[in-house]
């Protein structure tokens, strides 16, 4: 068997019976008991592992259901009865097109800002009123904008009114992006499943760590996984903040930081290329580096490992040569695709319908 193909049989997606066998087991399933009730999803520190291993099983039990007719139209009724206002006033086009279609999916009714010269902010409405407004007319908000704790901010006043609904961070400037580090684990462990999983794995994150969000709620995850080695690698300058450092040597995970990815690269089980965060370049200009040392393209993967597996949160600039995508270890367009399924595990935990899943499914 030629190498190429062996790397194919080992990462590729269930064969359709396979497909049909998973959505045998769902009509057994009950959904798991003694789980915590997530209300505010704003920050990857609410996750344990009892968490992530729970709804990255409800995400694949979402993606069997899909795979028919009959199960498409079980998760319409699912959430039918919920609204949803998508308040995006920072420009996104995968979380964005994600939440609208997990929404359409589970049959919640989306509304949306995109650009807040639309709404009455223009006219000097309070972003503190304009929140409080929407919780007025639907029952979740999914919000992402260019303000560090916008988020927190939004879910500390739902708590403080008589009507409070689910506040969810789509992505907070610099910050934090916590339901992209949902679906990046998710498709980690399930690209890794043949070899256990993410514990005891070596991942590299690669690029603008400092501004990276994405990087930044990944790593904060990874606390969850055991005897996990991180290696950054970044530009001087351009390094993982102090605040992740510090919560990962609190957690005891071992890290590393280089800015050498040849160095390293035959060692890892998977890497994670972030793009250099340009849109952010007005105090710290990124224009002085040199992306070659930050690169993956046909001339270097050749010296990854076999299985290894390349993710990418996208969108991407030069440090991801698209003569890649079709080598079997680049995940980053099954890791988009995924984004749907976990975001509709994830309405779906927090409107608190596992039961209704599984009851439909029988
Ligand atoms: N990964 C990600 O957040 O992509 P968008 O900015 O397109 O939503």
């Amino acid at each position: 068997m030629s190498l190429r193909k062996k790397i194919t049989d080992m990462t590729k997606a269930p064969l359709i019976d396979e497909w049909a066998q998973r959505r045998e087991e769902i009509r057994f399933k009950t959904p798991p008991q003694n789980h915590h009730r997530l209300f505010h999803l704003l920050h990857p520190k609410q996750f344990d592992r009892t968490f992530l291993d729970q709804i990255c099983e409800l995400t694949t039990d979402i993606r069997t259901l899909a795979k028919t007719a009959e199960g498409q139209s079980h998760l319409q009724k699912l959430l039918a009865h919920k609204r949803a206002m998508l308040y995006f006033t920072q420009p996104s086009t995968r979380t964005f097109l994600s939440f609208n279609n997990a929404c359409h999916i589970l049959g919640v009714k989306t509304n949306e800002i995109r650009d807040s010269s639309t709404s009455s902010e223009i006219k000097g409405e309070s972003l503190e009123d304009s929140i409080r407004t929407f919780s007025s007319y639907v029952d979740v908000i999914i919000m992402r904008t260019l303000v560090k704790g916008l988020a927190e901010n939004a879910a500390t006043l739902m708590d403080s009114i008589s009507r409070p609904i689910p506040i969810i961070n789509a992505g907070s400037g610099k910050d934090q992006h916590p339901t992209q580090a949902l679906l990046d684990i998710y498709t980690l462990e399930r690209s890794l499943t043949h070899r256990g999983g993410i514990d005891h794995k070596v991942i590299a994150m690669m690029g603008d760590l400092s501004r990276g969000r994405t990087a930044r709620s990944l790593a904060y995850l990874m606390k969850n996984y055991q005897d996990v080695e991180l290696i950054f690698i970044a530009p001087p300058g351009f390094t993982m903040g102090q605040d992740i450092l510090e919560h990962l040597d609190q957690h005891e995970i071992r890290h590393t930081q280089t800015t050498k990815l040849a160095h390293v690269i035959a060692d890892l089980d998977a890497i994670y290329v972030t793009r250099i965060q340009s849109e952010h370049d007005a105090t710290d200009g990124s224009r002085d580096i040199n992306l070659e040392d930050y690169t993956l393209s046909r001339s270097n993967i050749n010296l990854m490992k076999n299985d290894a597996v390349i993710m990418h949160p996208l969108p991407r600039g030069p440090e991801l040569s698209p003569d890649i995508d079709d080598d079997p270890r680049a995940k980053y367009w099954r890791q988009e695709r995924n984004g749907m399924w976990m975001r509709a595990a994830l309405l779906i935990r927090i409107f608190g319908a596992e039961n209704m899943l599984y009851e439909i499914a029988r």
